[in-house]
């Protein structure tokens, strides 16, 4: 009987460890292709719509830039959803969503490379590095 009961803790304990890697994976891989934004609905380009490389900021955790879901609960939300950088007009402000990309945050892609620049020169900080000249 006390050998069955410790067998069956055994068999619970490694059931619990070999289940533990799925609960901690990312639910969600990162694309492995380049991203390019879509222009926002009702918002007015002047410049090139800028491409986003997951494979070059893998030393960057997700939730730092995936750090709100948006209304309908989705961790990976796009920028301009409702509620979040949804004012196309203003370029200040946590809702602005020229300020989500280009702020003096820690977040905004911007202000990270302008942080890393001196360690990671190949960050891109120049307009056209980013919007580039057809
Ligand atoms: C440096 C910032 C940054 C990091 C780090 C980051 N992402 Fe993203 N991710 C973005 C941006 C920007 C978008 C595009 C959002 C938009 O279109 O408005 C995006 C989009 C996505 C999408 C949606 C793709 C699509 O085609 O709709 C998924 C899924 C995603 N990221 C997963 C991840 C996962 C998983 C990680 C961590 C392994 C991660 N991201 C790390 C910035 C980041
Ligand atoms: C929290 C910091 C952080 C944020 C936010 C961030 N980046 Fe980066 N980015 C990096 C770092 C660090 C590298 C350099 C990676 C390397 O070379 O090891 C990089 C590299 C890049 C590169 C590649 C440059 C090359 O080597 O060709 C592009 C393009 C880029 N980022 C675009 C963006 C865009 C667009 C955004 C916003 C949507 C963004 N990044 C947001 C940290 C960040
Ligand atoms: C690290 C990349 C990066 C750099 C550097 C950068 N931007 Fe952007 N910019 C973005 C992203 C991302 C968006 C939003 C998505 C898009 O428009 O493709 C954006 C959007 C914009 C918009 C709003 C959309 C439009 O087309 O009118 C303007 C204006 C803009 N940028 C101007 C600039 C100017 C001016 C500079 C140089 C001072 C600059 N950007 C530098 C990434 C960057």
């Amino acid at each position: 009987m006390k050998r069955s009961l410790f067998m069956s803790l055994v068999v619970a304990a490694l059931a619990c460890a070999l289940a533990l890697p799925l609960y901690a994976a990312p639910a969600k891989k990162a694309p492995d292709a380049d991203i390019t934004f879509k222009a926002p609905e009702g918002m007015k380009m002047t410049k090139s719509l800028v491409k986003f490389p997951h494979k070059k900021h893998t030393e960057v955790k997700c939730a730092d830039c995936h750090h709100k879901k948006d209304a309908k609960g989705n961790e990976f939300a796009k920028c301009d959803a409702k509620g979040c950088h949804d004012n196309l007009t203003a370029k200040q402000g946590k809702d602005s969503y020229y300020n989500a990309f280009h702020g003096n945050t820690p977040k905004s892609c911007v202000g990270c490379h302008k942080a890393k620049k001196e360690a990671k020169p190949n960050v891109p900080t120049a307009c056209d590095k980013c919007h580039p000249k057809a």
